[in-house]
């Protein structure tokens, strides 16, 4: 019998580097109890979108100002995501906040991958570069990256995993971004695909037999 696996949808806005670190968790093997199912970027420009398409994983561009509201937005979301019949939602770089509406459909299947340690240097306004930006000019000497559950408030969920980075001397902020992300989101973020996807499976067998 085929083991089964949670379905993974990844939102997406920019780069992607983090959806393509879990696209090589999952061929590596660290990411086996989930799989990667679609891709959804809120930016046709995306460059997620071609990691994505170059790994096979079909794609969808939903964006809000085409469909007028925050509610048509996430209506278009979850008609994709229940299409795709997905169990579990990561945010990867994804620069737009969800409403209470949306994260409460969806609790404890939505996980976010913070740069910083959370609580500092979160929440709205803080994102991308502008969140190395402020670690650097408040004088921080460790920072890092967080993986949290979503909820209604912006990167106040339950806290899954966090990674502690040094700041070095002459950091600008994209060599921090970069440091933070080869050290810590790369690495925390598959696991904690895997840890939730695991439980997501265990639970769904519990609910079968
Ligand atoms: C990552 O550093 C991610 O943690 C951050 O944006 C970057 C996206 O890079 N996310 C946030 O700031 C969300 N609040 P990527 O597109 O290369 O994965």
């Amino acid at each position: 019998m085929l083991k089964q696996t949670a379905r993974i949808a990844v939102f997406v806005s920019g780069g992607g580097t983090n959806l393509q670190a879990l696209i090589d968790a999952q061929t590596s093997g660290i990411l086996k109890s989930g799989h990667i199912c679609l891709v959804i970027s809120n930016r046709s420009d995306a460059y997620a979108l071609t990691r994505a398409a170059s790994a096979g994983i079909e794609t969808k561009v939903i964006e809000k100002k085409a469909l007028g509201s925050q509610e048509a937005f996430e209506d278009a979301l979850i008609d994709a995501l229940e299409i795709a019949g997905i169990d579990l939602i990561v945010l990867a770089g994804f620069m737009s906040i969800l409403s209470s509406r949306f994260t409460s459909r969806y609790e404890n299947r939505i996980i976010n991958v913070h740069p910083s340690l959370i609580p500092s240097f979160c929440g709205k306004g803080f994102y991308g570069l502008k969140v190395h930006e402020a670690a650097l000019a408040y004088g921080v000497k460790v920072t890092g990256a967080t993986v949290h559950f979503v909820n209604e408030v912006p990167d106040g969920g339950r806290i899954i995993a966090q990674k502690a980075v040094e700041i070095q001397d002459g950091d600008t902020p994209e060599i921090l971004q970069r440091r933070v992300m080869e050290q810590a989101e790369w690495i925390l973020l598959p696991q904690a695909a895997e840890q939730v996807s695991k439980e997501i499976i265990t639970m769904k067998a519990g609910n079968e037999s």
